[in-house]
């Protein structure tokens, strides 16, 4: 009896790996390391004290997953496996579609053939849009503005489809906001394969000088300093909020829930916090907003609190804390095997 994770060398899958082999769960891992790294599996079991199954492999191949289902007598599968770039998304949506919502249809179709329906899926706040109210609650209209959120609404009405259809599904559709941070040890976090995207990778590469300065996108909103706000929820905490969702899966159904703190920052304020953290200044010019940004968002998280015993417990400090510790140990990423 063991839980599949597909995705589980990424960023937030590592880290929900070692939180499912902590508890005692058999763990399979299904990962193509598209954009991971196999040392990653190495280094979640280095601070789990325990092994993984490691399948390499990839989602789309049903008959692949079909058996790795059967094999290990799989009795339920978190979802990571995906691409998030939201600018490779509108330059290659084929691709997007294919990866996202392809590769989850033959992963559900396995699981209907092996007998295994109970299913974690990662979705992303992206899939709401221009907030028509904050914070967002989960019966926000969903209206995602990217091909990447597209493809996750797609896969969130297929999930509600198959459930409607067959009650014995058990479902738990997880809305991340923006997940940042790495694990206590300094072992693993996010390591993205060519230029990241995201504010905090970016930041603490400038803080190491391995980039040379940030560009804000924007210091022209209606926030309190200007600045986009986010609602950065610590990767620990997301990887809790799987185990937590775990349990619900006991009863059938399907549950949508957002996976936030509730709190949202600018990114002055996180460049602060970075530099107090790292005690490095972190040199930034201001730019353009980025196409497609939105000033301004944040989770209504009172449903995980409630429904699944959940709440986010790490502040920004910490956030920060953790990533730059991951940076000092790990310059170049997880190119540097010496760990
Ligand atoms: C982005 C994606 C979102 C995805 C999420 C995954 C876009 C438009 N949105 O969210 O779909 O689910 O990543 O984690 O890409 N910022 C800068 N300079 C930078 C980088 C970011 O000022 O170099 C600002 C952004 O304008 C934003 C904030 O930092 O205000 C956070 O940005 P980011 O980390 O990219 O997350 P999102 O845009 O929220």
């Amino acid at each position: 009896m063991a839980i599949l994770v597909t995705g589980g060398a990424g960023y937030i899958g590592s880290h929900t790996c070692v939180s499912l082999l902590k508890a005692g769960h058999d763990v399979v891992v299904i990962d193509n390391f598209g954009n991971s790294y196999p040392e990653v599996l190495h280094r979640v079991e280095k601070i789990a004290g325990c092994t993984l199954i490691n399948a390499p492999g990839d989602i789309r191949d049903r008959e692949f997953v079909e058996t790795v289902l059967k094999r290990y007598r799989c009795t339920s599968v978190i979802h990571f496996a995906g691409l998030k770039a939201v600018g490779e998304s509108a330059s290659r949506p084929l691709f997007y579609y294919d990866c996202n919502v392809v590769g989850t249809l033959r992963l559900l179709q396995a699981m209907r053939t092996a007998g295994v329906k109970k299913f974690i899926f990662s979705s992303t706040a992206t899939v709401y849009g221009t907030p028509q109210y904050l914070p967002y609650d989960e019966k926000h209209p969903l209206a995602p503005e990217s091909v990447y959120g597209q493809t996750k609404l797609a896969v969130e009405k297929m999930l509600e489809a198959l459930r409607t259809a067959d009650p014995e599904w058990s479902i738990a559709i997880l809305r991340y906001f923006n997940p940042v941070g790495a694990h206590e040890s300094g072992l693993i976090g996010e390591d993205p394969k060519g230029i990241p995207n995201n504010l905090m990778p970016i930041l603490a590469q400038v803080a190491s000088g391995r980039r040379e300065k940030l560009t804000i996108w924007g210091n022209d909103y209606e926030t309190r300093d200007g600045t986009g706000v986010r609602d950065y929820i610590h990767v620990a905490d997301l990887a809790d909020g799987h185990m937590a969702a775990l349990k619900v899966l006991e009863t059938a159904g399907c549950r949508t829930f957002n996976l936030g703190c509730g709190t949202g920052y600018s990114v002055m304020e996180v460049i602060r916090a970075f530099e107090h953290v790292s005690n490095r200044a972190i040199p930034y010019e201001i730019g353009a907003r980025r196409p497609g940004d939105i000033g301004e968002f944040y989770a209504n998280p009172v449903q995980a609190k409630e429904q699944l015993g959940w709440q986010a417990t790490k502040d920004l400090r910490q956030m920060c804390e953790d990533m730059w510790h991951f940076q000092v140990k790990n310059p170049d990423g997880y190119n540097n095997s010496e760990l």
